[in-house]
């Protein structure tokens, strides 16, 4: 009898061929009763697979009892219900790693779009405005710029190394300081007053929530830009909002909101700001490489009970203590 994998949320084709040999594949999107689907059907899934937006909704887990493993589909894994699967002895993944370097990228382009003034230079071009009205005004310069990495974890290290080619002057804060040539900074609202940009990148969750104050936007200040790649809830959005409208902070660029998709509206009018919607780890390549390793967990767990990346709660576990490879 083939085992049950609940997917929820999507996934690629790619995957999709891997998977589907080995597991009898139910994808939530497609079940219109789901009450009904977990009754009959809840107690021959084995595994499931979610991403950073959804987890596994509590009631849901209720309904699962032969679940062993999560594979999370993304790095940030907030969404799950962690103390719960650790309660129930199931085994969560997660992509570490792989995307590291797609997602500091996508940080960088957001700071360089913001003080390159890319958006309004494109829409100057296409309006037909540069043979009519001559030269743009100036932008301002996007190297030899203070900044400052909330979070110098695989993301924040990554980015801070394509930031030295921007010959930029790096501080972080972190809870501890790492053995790195980049600035500890034990106080954020200190380092966000000593920088030009604060750039998020610490995982979302209860410990960061809502971290980024208001102090922590006005000591950025009205020449300050903040790009976040993380997460909505690590800012006080409406104190960013706020703030922007205000002019008390200079720009931001923001790949991640609060309640995603939903966008505050007051954004879209504003020039300073420069908004993607959460396409940090979006490419062809690292969605391959970040769906592999998904998938890897999922059928290496299957063969042998053993998994490639478990999340850092379950590190030193007995019954993944054998098996970390990542
Ligand atoms: C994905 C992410 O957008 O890795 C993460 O934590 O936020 C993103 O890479 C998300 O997991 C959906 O697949």
């Amino acid at each position: 009898m083939t085992v049950g994998l609940l997917v929820v949320g999507e996934i690629t084709q790619h995957m999709r061929d891997r998977l589907d040999p080995v597991f009898n594949l139910h994808f939530a999107s497609e079940i219109d009763d789901m009450t009904g689907f977990l009754r009959e059907e809840g107690g021959t899934i084995a595994y499931a697979l979610t991403d950073g937006h959804y987890g596994v909704p509590r009631d849901w887990m209720d309904a699962l009892p032969a679940l062993k493993l999560i594979s999370n589909y993304g790095v940030g894994y907030d969404a799950i219900d962690v103390g719960l699967s650790r309660d129930r002895g199931v085994l969560v993944t997660h992509t570490p790693g792989v995307l590291s370097d797609e997602v500091a990228t996508t940080a960088l382009m957001l700071m360089l779009a913001s003080y390159r003034n890319l958006l309004a230079s494109d829409a100057y071009v296409r309006a037909g405005r540069w043979a009519r009205d001559g030269h743009m005004p100036l932008s301002r310069s996007a190297d030899n710029r203070r900044v400052g990495i909330l979070g110098l974890g695989r993301i924040g290290l990554a980015l801070a190394k394509k930031l030295e080619a921007f010959h930029a002057d790096i501080a972080y804060h972190n809870r501890n300081p790492r053995d790195v040539p980049y600035r500890y900074c034990a106080d954020l609202v200190q380092m966000a007053a000593e920088s030009d940009v604060l750039f998020v990148v610490t995982p979302g969750g209860a410990d960061t929530r809502g971290i980024v104050t208001r102090e922590v936007i006005d000591a950025l200040g009205t020449d300050g830009m903040l790009v976040n790649v993380s997460r909505g809830s690590v800012v006080d959005e409406p104190a960013l909002v706020a703030a922007l409208a205000e002019g008390r902070l200079g720009s931001a660029g923001l790949d991640v909101f609060a309640d995603e998709p939903h966008v505050p509206e007051a954004l879209f009018s504003m020039e300073n700001v420069v908004l993607t919607p959460h396409i940090g780890s979006a490419t062809v390549e690292t969605r391959r490489a970040m769906g592999d390793l998904v998938v890897d967990n999922l059928l290496q767990h299957h063969a042998d009970g053993r998994v490639i990346s478990p999340i850092p709660e379950w590190h030193g576990d007995a019954a993944v203590a054998d098996s970390l490879t990542v």
